[in-house]
């Protein structure tokens, strides 16, 4: 049994009675034209913004959903065969995928086609929160409410939760990508210079946070880029603070979107996320104070799972042992 997080910046999986055999970059490279698959994962990601004009290397589902949906398909199919070789491969397993919840019905069934193209004896899909619940040890088939919010790369997803189902939900395109975005413009702002994505995420989780640095020395940390000026080359320094200045208005968005969760849940499971508080889960709850931050706002109390990154991927698939509990694997599986 296999559970595949299909996310937008990571896909990992993992095999029952093994734990988490694969975590890497959603990129697939593939020859132009052809479409021949060049390369996934790791090696794809190596050759983003490297590639020769014949070849391409792409992040099919950047931003929370499904840009290209050939290649979504090909980078799946890869990643599978990747963890189903020797004896494995002949064994049919049952695989669940979770899937990004901007996903469309169609998009939905050419997963589930793909998974079955590989010779999965049955597939099955299970949307993030409930993934995520499962994976924070929340016991979900209970009918009493917990509220999720799952910070990915492209979408921070906020659900609540009862008797295995989503009661109310909503989906933010704004996540990790988005606050890799907001640095890059505060430090062009500021400093008129000019630095790469994967620069401005390691400055997040190096010096990020959600809150002010109360005391004591403010981290900084030197950053490299392009001064916008004269195009030369140039090193600034950025400060935790100024990190929380940059997030600040997205940081808002999530927090709205939690409200409004809330507000349009019934008192009941509101009471109970009272009691039980809030959960995070996704590699975003790595921001630093991200939780007293949401603690503030709403006046309940929110915890960080336990390796948050792969809540998803092991509630993916401890879901297979639990489908007749899940609201959503149950139709899911009746309608395709
Ligand atoms: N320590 C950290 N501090 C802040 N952000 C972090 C940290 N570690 C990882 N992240 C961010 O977490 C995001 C990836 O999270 P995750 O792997 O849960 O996304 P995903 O499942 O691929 O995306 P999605 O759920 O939107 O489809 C990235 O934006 C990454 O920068
Ligand atoms: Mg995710």
């Amino acid at each position: 049994m296999i559970g595949v997080d299909l996310g937008t910046t990571t896909v990992r999986i993992h095999v029952k009675g093994k734990g988490v055999v694969l975590r890497e970059p959603a990129v697939i490279a593939v020859t132009k034209g052809t479409m021949d698959v060049k390369a996934v994962g790791e090696e794809a990601y190596r050759m983003l913004g490297r590639t020769p004009g014949n070849i391409t290397a792409v992040r099919p589902m950047a931003d929370g959903v499904i840009a290209d949906y050939t290649l979504t398909e090909k980078m799946l199919k890869a990643f599978i065969r990747k963890v189903l070789q020797g004896p494995q491969r002949f064994l049919r397993p049952t695989i669940m995928v979770c899937i990004p919840s901007g996903i469309t019905e169609v998009e939905k069934r050419a997963v589930v086609q793909a998974v079955h193209e590989i010779g999965a004896r049955k597939a099955l899909l299970i949307e993030e929160p409930v993934a995520g619940a499962i994976g924070a040890g929340i016991e979900i088939a209970e009918p009493v409410g917990s509220m999720v919010v799952d910070i990915g790369g492209g979408t921070t997803d906020v659900a609540m939760i009862s008797m295995g189902g989503i009661v109310v939900s909503t989906s933010l395109r704004v996540a990790g990508n988005v606050f890799d975005r907001d640095l890059m413009a505060f430090v062009k702002a500021k400093h008129n210079l000019l630095i790469g994505d994967r620069t401005a995420e390691e400055v997040k989780r190096t010096i990020g946070g959600a809150i002010v640095t109360g005391g004591g020395e403010l981290p900084t940390m030197e950053v490299r880029g392009r001064d916008l000026i004269d195009g030369m080359p140039k090193t600034v320094e950025v400060t935790a603070d100024d990190v929380v200045a940059a997030l600040r208005p997205s940081l808002e968005k999530i927090a709205a979107g939690v409200r409004k969760v809330l507000e349009q849940s019934p008192p009941e499971l509101v009471s109970d996320v009272i009691e039980r508080g809030i959960v995070l889960t996704g590699g975003g709850a790595q921001l630093r104070g991200l939780d007293v931050y949401l603690q503030r706002i709403t006046n309940i109390p929110v915890a960080v799972a336990e390796n948050p990154e792969d809540c998803v991927v092991v509630g993916t698939s401890k879901a297979l042992d639990m489908a007749h509990l899940l609201q959503d694997a149950r139709q899911t599986y009746d309608r395709y």
